[in-house]
């Protein structure tokens, strides 16, 4: 099976999980909140999340299928934290997944608390599917641990601050890797660590797929700040041009284009380099690491 039929049936996978999952929600959801939260989901997005998370787990031999609760819950909060980055007090966007934001739709107080449903229901999701699932509690608390640090004040919330304080301009250039870091990388190093936790990664094993997360995480931010100047809206789906015009601190602001390429290829490559010791074994995430670097949406 080639890479991209590799990647396609882990995301059909997943969408046909969220379906089912989607179907049995909570019932004394309010119908206009469940609408709203399960609008921004069902929009689409790589998964990219959840394709990490079953990736970590398959690498150490549980099936994909078995880390699914989690690997939702990270869809969860990513959905969560781009209807939150979209919101007038943030970047004040209007096109999102290839659709109006959330809060264009339903409203800025609808779209606020279908984020904060999002984040809380995904610890409410993980936490029963895990334990139905019959993972040990040790494996379960530590994944999750590590999920939720990734969302808080020294993860995305965090990178979120010092992405939008204007005050953030005055600190060198190297200053937008740590941005990137925290609102970012954390909750990708988050994905596949988690998963690898869950199916019983050993500490040297997890800390190699943790340095490849961390990795690939920020090459990742490099390449959606890079594609926000070269991409094409239609292959993105969200307004591109922003950063710019926002005066946002990027790596392109910081190192130019060229110098904001280099860097993603010698972090893809170095993300690259941690898979080593798992040989073959780590062939698709080592290919997902490459065909992120050349991603056009
Ligand atoms: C966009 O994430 C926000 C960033 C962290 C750069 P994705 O590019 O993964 O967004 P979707 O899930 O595919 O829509
Ligand atoms: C967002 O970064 C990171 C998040 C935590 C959501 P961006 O603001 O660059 O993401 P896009 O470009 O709007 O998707
Ligand atoms: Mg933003
Ligand atoms: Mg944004
Ligand atoms: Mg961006």
């Amino acid at each position: 099976m080639n890479f991209d039929d590799n990647l396609k049936k882990r995301a059909q996978l997943f969408e046909a999980s969220l379906q089912k999952f989607c179907a049995a929600q909570d019932a004394s959801i309010p119908p206009r909140l469940r609408e709203a939260m399960n609008y921004s989901r069902e929009a689409g997005g790589k998964r990219l999340r959840p394709v990490l998370c079953m990736a970590g787990a398959e690498l150490f031999g549980t099936a994909g299928e078995a880390v699914f609760p989690l690997a939702l819950a990270l869809e969860m909060v990513h959905t969560a934290s781009l209807i939150h980055d979209d919101l007038p007090c943030m970047d004040n966007d209007s096109l999102r997944r290839g659709k109006p934001t959330n809060h264009k739709v339903f409203g800025e107080t609808l779209a606020l608390l279908a984020g904060d449903s999002l984040f809380l229901y995904a610890f409410d999701v993980a936490l029963s599917g895990l334990s139905d699932a019959g993972f040990e509690w040790k494996r379960t608390e530590r994944a999750l641990a590590l999920f939720a640090r990734a969302l808080g004040p020294a993860g995305i919330c965090g990178g979120q601050v010092l992405d939008t304080d204007l005050q953030s301009q005055s600190h060198d250039r190297d200053f937008v890797k740590h941005i990137a870091s925290m609102k970012t990388m954390v909750l990708i190093r988050a994905a596949v660590g988690s998963g690898a936790l869950l199916a019983g990664a050993g500490d040297e094993d997890l800390s190699s797929v943790m340095s490849y997360g961390e990795k690939a995480g920020l090459a990742f931010q490099i390449s959606d700040d890079i594609l926000d100047c070269i991409g094409t809206q239609e292959k993105m789906g969200k307004t591109l041009g922003k950063d710019r015009s926002q005066h946002k601190r990027t790596f392109v602001s910081a190192y130019g284009l060229e110098g904001a390429r280099a860097m993603l290829e010698s972090l893809t490559l170095e993300a690259c380099a941690h898979l080593e010791r798992f040989g073959e074994k780590a062939e698709f995430l080592r290919s997902l690491a490459l065909e992120l670097e050349n991603r056009s949406n």
